[in-house]
């Protein structure tokens, strides 16, 4: 496995808690930190609640058309990178079609946690006997260098790529952000490469705040387990009874946001920060947004990242559609 080093990432992850539970407007933290080893065990946990309907409908329509996706018209063999790979589970669909159709594939999974791509990698390795996993921990853009280098230094490996970003992770991005992150990996791309990327559309409000509060409280957990991270790795003192969850969409800027709330006023010390943080009853830590887009806007954001859509997939009530995106 390839990764970033353990203590450039502590370090990271202890001045971003500093600046965005510091700042004099509204605190934040990023939600790559929800997840830990715990966090994305719940993650996982998540995408099995009756609520959280993106994961199930994104895997309907992965196993609709995963020819289509996964197809090139030359019909030489690919190379998959996946951006955010977790527990792999939907990619497996992607990575059974291409497999009835190679001898061998090679797969490149791009995540923040290492423990679970350890994990995935040994399950995939059990479950498939031509699959070559060769796991990535660190952020997107660089993992996507480190996997082309790779990619040219071994001429077994096929130099055309599919890279997949599933699960509507695109969301938690600025639109503005998106477009700028989408032409990064363009320029990583070559032209015969594509880009498959699931996106979330908008629908009614309740469908979305169901979805981000679901009854069993595992949304919440999985908020509030950030807490928990800065109380271990950096020796913080939150007291859990006294944060709650929060989760709505926030029409205005077409997006659901995660908070925690802090249910009184009070002071959190940080042990590695040597800092005390104040809070107010009911100020919040802005955890997460989750972008919900429409077609046109997703149209548009293939055009300004210079990209062509390919291949536009959906469900039947259109709740989420997956993209395939080619260099224009
Ligand atoms: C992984 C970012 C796509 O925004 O729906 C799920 C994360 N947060 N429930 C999403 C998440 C709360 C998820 N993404």
């Amino acid at each position: 496995m390839y990764s970033t080093s353990q203590s450039q990432l502590d370090e990271q992850f202890a001045q971003d808690i500093k600046e965005g539970l510091g700042s004099k407007s509204q605190k934040r933290v990023e939600p790559k930190y929800f997840y830990d080893t715990e966090g994305s065990h719940l993650f996982e946990e998540i995408c099995v609640q009756p609520e959280y309907y993106p994961w199930r409908i994104e895997a309907d329509i992965l196993r609709r058309y995963s020819k289509r996706m996964t197809c090139s018209q030359d019909s030489s063999e690919i190379t998959i990178i996946e951006l955010g790979s977790g527990s792999s589970t939907k990619t497996r669909i992607l990575l059974g079609e291409v497999l009835s159709r190679q001898a061998s594939l090679f797969y490149f999974p791009i995540d923040v946690s290492k423990a679970m791509l350890c994990e995935t990698r040994n399950k995939l390795s059990a479950d498939y006997r031509n699959l070559r996993t060769i796991g990535i921990s660190s952020d997107y853009v660089d993992g996507v260098d480190q996997a082309n280098r790779l990619i040219s230094a071994d001429d077994q490996i096929p130099e055309k790529k599919l890279i997949i970003f599933l699960g509507s992770s695109i969301g938690n991005l600025e639109p503005e952000e998106s477009i700028s992150f989408l032409k990064k990996l363009r320029s990583k791309m070559d032209e015969n490469d594509n880009l498959l990327i699931g996106i979330d559309l908008r629908k009614d409000r309740k469908v979305l705040e169901a979805a981000y509060n679901d009854e069993k409280g595992i949304t919440a957990r999985f908020n509030l387990n950030l807490l928990t991270r800065i109380n271990r790795e950096l020796r913080g003192e939150f007291d859990l009874d006294s944060f709650v969850h929060r989760a709505f969409y926030n029409s205005f800027n077409e997006r659901v946001e995660m908070h925690i709330v802090s249910t009184k006023d009070q002071q959190v010390y940080v042990g590695r920060l040597d800092q005390t943080f104040s809070f107010d009853e009911n100020e919040t830590i802005h955890t997460e947004n989750s972008y919900k887009y429409s077609s046109e806007q997703i149209r548009q954001m293939a055009y300004e990242s210079e990209f062509v859509i390919k291949g536009d997939f959906f469900d039947t009530k259109r709740w989420f559609n997956v993209v395939l995106f080619s260099p224009a």
